[in-house]
């Protein structure tokens, strides 16, 4: 046992496995970033070691989302694939950095939206994991940094950063730093930068989706609509809220 906070994650994680993975029929699954999906990988690696499950599970094959996904299907010794070759995903499990009465999520916290998204749109069912401190009435894109983290082609953040300042009247637009670790600007696994731009309380988040995509030099937005099937909601104390 862990912290309140990874029991939280951890319930969530196991319950969405036990309840929406049929071992016998999905056979390609999407594997999402972040820390609570890690123990969805624990519990994939778990049903690999159930001799009622290995014939079926070793038949698993696990689309990532990005490098530190990838390690975390290997180190619990799953198949690997690659998405080119397995377009169609049968159900896809993801963490979020918040969720809205209607499943809407900000996703990118950790920088992997764009192959988040990739896996989670390819997928049959896409299950959300979460503790419950990521539920929230409305987005506000609080969860991390004070907005929505958006994909941006390096040459292009000045530009994107000015349009949503003005276009968009975003409040504020940060160029996404590593801080510590890294001096200089966080780097995604495709190459490109984030930019975490806060709009405070979303009214409308499918518009504002739609307007930040259609800038020149955005790969793609935090904001998953009309996305999330189910969301796992985990609470410290094990138990687990589910939304539909
Ligand atoms: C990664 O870029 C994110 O979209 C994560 O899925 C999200 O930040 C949730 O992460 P945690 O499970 O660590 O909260």
């Amino acid at each position: 046992l862990g912290s309140p906070i990874e029991n939280a994650k951890r319930a969530a994680a196991y319950r969405a496995v036990d309840e929406n993975l049929d071992v016998f029929e999905h056979k390609v699954i999407g594997i999402g970033s972040g820390s609570t999906v890690v123990y969805v990988a624990e519990r994939l690696g778990q049903y690999l070691k159930d001799a009622k499950f290995t014939d079926y599970v070793s038949k698993f094959t696990c689309i990532a989302t990005g490098f530190q996904s990838k390690q975390l299907i290997m180190d619990n010794g799953l198949n690997f694939g690659v998405i080119e070759q397995n377009p169609n995903i049968d159900i896809a499990f993801d963490g979020a950095d918040e969720v809205d009465h209607q499943l809407q999520l900000i996703k990118g916290g950790g920088a992997c939206l764009f192959q988040e998204k990739l896996v989670s749109t390819s997928a049959e069912k896409f299950i959300v994991v979460a503790d419950s401190s990521k539920r929230s009435p409305r987005l506000l894109g609080v969860n991390w940094r004070q907005g929505v983290p958006i994909e941006v082609v390096p040459p292009a953040y000045v530009k994107v950063k000015n349009e949503l300042l003005s276009k968009l009247n975003a409040a504020n637009v940060v160029l996404r730093q590593g801080g510590r670790a890294k001096a200089g600007p966080i780097v995604t696994d495709n190459n490109n930068f984030i930019l975490d731009a806060d709009f405070g309380e979303i009214e409308n988040p499918k518009e504002l989706h739609d307007k930040i995509k259609a800038m020149v030099g955005v790969v793609e937005t935090g904001l998953f609509i009309d996305n999330a099937a189910k969301v796992y909601f985990g609470n410290s104390d094990g138990t687990v809220d589910v939304m539909v």
